[in-house]
């Protein structure tokens, strides 16, 4: 993706507010601890990856005036910002990760001074981009090699490089197939109720000269029964020891279909969002969001006044859907359980 979605500049973090997209592309300074935990609540920034590095910011936002003339006073500070920034989200488990990195951090640093803290909480944030950069190229380089000239590939939901600090997962082996010179058309779902395939997805690879067409969630299947889909890529926002995958509401739907038709269905994830600690797809906590991002769409009444809404972000696709999980260390097949602990 030809631009970042969190830039740091003279030590002013910036990002893409993509509420915006793809109307208009503005980056907004993030002055605040509070201004970031709003961005990441409201989908300024989002994406699992994307959300992780935010937060990492985050915490320096939150810990950058801190008064603390000791360590065990800056430690609070720390654990403050650190356990307020946890409550924006609940699904993505890379906010979780880029936290609890920070605090080790923190920690394994405690015998420097404050001021010299704070630096190293704000050079890890950076060091984050630069890593995160470096494992969605490498995992783009897996996922290219399962792809073929001309071949058509499905995604949902916006896993691509507005989901991360530039490349994505889902879209890297594309950008990487087109650069090898293969020929890659993506069908894009428009992903409801907030619409990141179309905003997002369609924006971005249109940005950068790939072929994509948009189509609405309830069209996946007709476009795969047509034959014009080889490959389903995804991304994930935590997937589960076992294999099962929590990711964009709508994506089991889409796994479903995929085995229907027998098209491969793999799963892009970064190993920062494989949660070992969960042996299961139905420990992850889902997250539900407000009634009015169905009923209100965009501003728009499209429902009845006071209507009942479920709302849920995110969905689990069982294991038995994945055809494999492209990482940045290497693609694991089944069974998950045993793969992905050899993978750590
Ligand atoms: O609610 P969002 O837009 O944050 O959801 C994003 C997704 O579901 C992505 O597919 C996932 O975070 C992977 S991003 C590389």
């Amino acid at each position: 993706m030809p631009v970042d979605t969190i830039a740091v500049h003279e030590n002013q973090v910036k990002i893409i507010d993509q509420t915006l997209l793809p109307l208009k592309m503005e980056y907004i300074t993030i002055h605040t601890i509070g201004e970031m935990w709003e961005a990441i609540k409201v989908l300024r920034i989002r994406g699992a990856p994307a959300i992780g590095i935010a937060a990492a910011f985050g915490v320096f936002l939150g810990v950058k005036e801190s008064r603390a003339q000791d360590f065990d006073t800056f430690w609070k500070d720390v654990e403050k910002a650190t356990d307020f920034l946890a409550s924006a989200r609940p699904t993505a488990v890379n906010l979780f990760w880029a936290l609890d990195r920070i605090k080790k951090l923190v920690q394994y640093n405690r015998e420097h001074s404050i001021s010299e803290l704070k630096k190293v909480i704000f050079d890890e944030a950076v060091c984050m981009i630069k890593e995160d950069n470096a494992i969605c190229r490498t995992l783009g380089e897996f996922g290219a090699d399962l792809l073929n000239d001309g071949d058509g590939v499905l995604t949902h939901c916006n896993a691509g490089g507005l989901a991360t600090a530039r490349y994505g997962t889902a879209l890297a082996p594309i950008y990487v197939a087109k650069e090898q010179g293969k020929h890659i058309t993506v069908f894009s779902d428009e992903t409801r109720p907030l619409l990141q395939g179309a905003r997002l997805t369609a924006w971005e690879l249109h940005q950068e000269g790939i072929p994509v067409t948009l189509i609405c969630d309830n069209m996946a299947a007709a476009v795969m029964a047509k034959g014009w889909v080889q490959a389903v890529i995804v991304g994930t926002d935590r997937t589960a020891a076992n294999g099962d995958v929590a990711n964009k509401i709508g994506t089991y739907g889409v796994a479903i279909l995929a085995k229907e038709h027998g098209i491969p269905f793999y799963v892009a994830a970064p190993t920062s969002s494989i949660d070992m600690t969960l042996s299961h797809g139905d420990q992850i906590s889902i997250e539900e969001r407000a009634a009015e991002e169905i009923t209100h769409g965009f501003g728009l009444q499209t429902a009845p006044e006071g209507i009942r809404v479920y709302n849920p972000a995110f969905d689990v696709t069982p294991n038995r859907y994945v055809t494999g999980i492209i990482t940045e260390k290497d693609v694991v097949y089944p069974p998950y359980s045993e793969n992905l602990k050899k993978l750590f």
